[in-house]
């Protein structure tokens, strides 16, 4: 259907051209001396009329009696040019093959956008493999796509390449709680809870890397920005002069993508956010260290700073508003966290050790990104695991790239259903994933 629908739009089919589509019955209505079939390509919706008057011989005249809701035809008919409709033309069928269906009535109205958007979130997510084949719905993980498709172009342009990282390990380089533990042969293994080691370990190969996939954390906590099982969007790049490098990559990188989405998903965009909605222009993001911002927040906001080491949800909130009206920009870049906070591998400032050479990046309100320099040196390494208690001795193979030698590096990890969730002002991250895992949902 999208080959067609290309086609017509580039003028090279015609009114009056006998094309062939595929797709699923979407919607039917009758309307007297025809019907509406609409069928349901991989991206868009094609409105299709079927004439009872000339309805081809052994077919019945009414097609909703032959047909239902998700048959899955071939269907063929005439190209009938229509500047109301959205895609610039109809289809008037002369046949209708069907090659599959439904063996049962269908439990909810997919076609029905008001009604799928009313439904629980849990009927929703129970009832995925037919939710997600709503418009609306698949576009968000269309956009997901968008995100993930942009995120590997821009970074192969910018010279890093993609690699692999191993799922099952046997420990963890975040601090190693919350993982998952899985029974393997006769050993525990884990599933891992960050590419972060290795990632680092192929710096040491590829100078830039980046990679896409699975990551595993064991939340106990049931939030509307917490999965157990989400996207990585890693990278790592070697020759850092510091991780000012890493925003600028960053901001660029949001650039790239919103201009990515702006231009070729516009009937996602569409879908989701409203007709002729577009993202807004990234700006320029401004840049806050977390002891300002902190101060920032008790100072405007009148209210008591609580956590003197973190940001609440309520604080990145309210610093991602705050700057939004200031600079128009939806990212906040939030500088120099507080050590205690960050994982043994963060460089501290060298100016005032408390704090590191690290950040986080708030898209619209929400921590979407963790980045930062990392320590590359084998010794300064082994003094940062011993002031925290760690003995390097349990940390042998995270150590092998150090005492090999790296050059000065870092990198970041952004969440891919997180920022779904705040370029689409979905409520729950859970919508922005297809099939999303949390400590109570492990179907469909
Ligand atoms: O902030 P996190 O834990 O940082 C790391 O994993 C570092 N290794 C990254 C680095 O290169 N320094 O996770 C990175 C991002 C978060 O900012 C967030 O967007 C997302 O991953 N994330 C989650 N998304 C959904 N559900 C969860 N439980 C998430 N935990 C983190
Ligand atoms: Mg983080």
């Amino acid at each position: 259907m999208e080959r067609i629908i290309r086609q017509f739009q580039e003028g090279i089919l015609k009114d009056g051209d006998m094309v062939s589509v595929k797709g699923a019955i979407h919607r039917m209505k009758d309307m007297g001396d025809f019907a509406f079939v609409n069928l349901r390509g991989p991206r868009r919706v094609l409105q299709c009329v079927w004439e009872k008057a000339g309805a081809p011989a052994g077919e019945s005249a009414d097609v909703q009696k032959d047909f239902g809701l998700e048959d899955w035809v071939v269907a063929t008919g005439k190209i009938a040019r229509d500047d109301r409709s959205p895609l610039g033309f109809e289809l008037h069928l002369t046949e209708l093959r069907k090659v599959g269906g439904p063996s049962e009535k269908l439990p909810l109205e997919i076609n029905n956008d008001r009604k799928v958007k009313n439904l629980k979130l849990e009927t929703l997510l129970d009832e995925r493999v037919l939710t997600l084949r709503n418009p609306r719905v698949r576009a968000v993980m269309r956009v997901a796509e968008g995100i993930m498709y942009g995120f590997r172009q821009f970074l192969r342009e910018e010279g890093f390449v993609e690699f692999v990282p191993p799922r099952l390990v046997k420990g963890g380089a975040e601090g190693g709680a919350d993982m998952f533990m899985v029974k393997y042969f006769d050993q525990k293994a884990y599933l891992n809870q960050s590419p972060q080691q290795y990632k680092q370990a192929m710096v040491g190969v590829f100078e830039k890397v980046f990679t896409v996939g699975p990551v595993f954390r064991g939340e106990n906590s049931n939030t509307p920005r917490h999965l157990t099982e989400f996207q990585g969007l890693d990278l790592e790049m070697g020759y850092i002069d510091g991780f000012e490098d890493l925003m600028d990559l960053e901001t660029r990188m949001f650039r790239f993508l919103f201009e990515l989405l702006n231009e070729e998903y516009q009937p996602e965009l569409d879908l989701t956010l409203g007709k002729g909605e577009r993202l807004p222009d990234i700006g320029e993001p401004a840049k806050i260290s977390f002891a300002d911002a902190k101060e920032l927040y008790g100072k405007m906001s009148g209210k008591k700073v609580q956590d003197p080491v973190d940001l609440s949800p309520e604080e990145e909130r309210w610093l991602g508003q705050y700057f939004l009206e200031k600079t128009g920009s939806p990212l906040v870049f939030v500088t120099h966290y507080p050590s205690v906070k960050r994982p043994f591998y963060t460089m501290d400032a060298p100016e005032n050790p408390r704090y590191t050479l690290s950040y986080d990046l708030l898209l619209y309100g929400l921590e979407v990104t963790t980045g930062g320099q990392r320590i590359h040196d084998y010794e300064a390494q082994v003094a940062k695991m011993k002031k925290r208690h760690m003995n390097p001795e349990d940390f042998q193979e995270y150590l092998a790239m150090h005492r090999y030698g790296l050059p000065p590096h870092g990198g970041f990890g952004l969440g891919l259903e997180r920022i779904v969730q705040k370029l689409l002002r979905l409520e729950n991250i859970r919508e922005a994933s297809a099939f999303p895992r949390d400590r109570n949902r492990l179907t469909p």
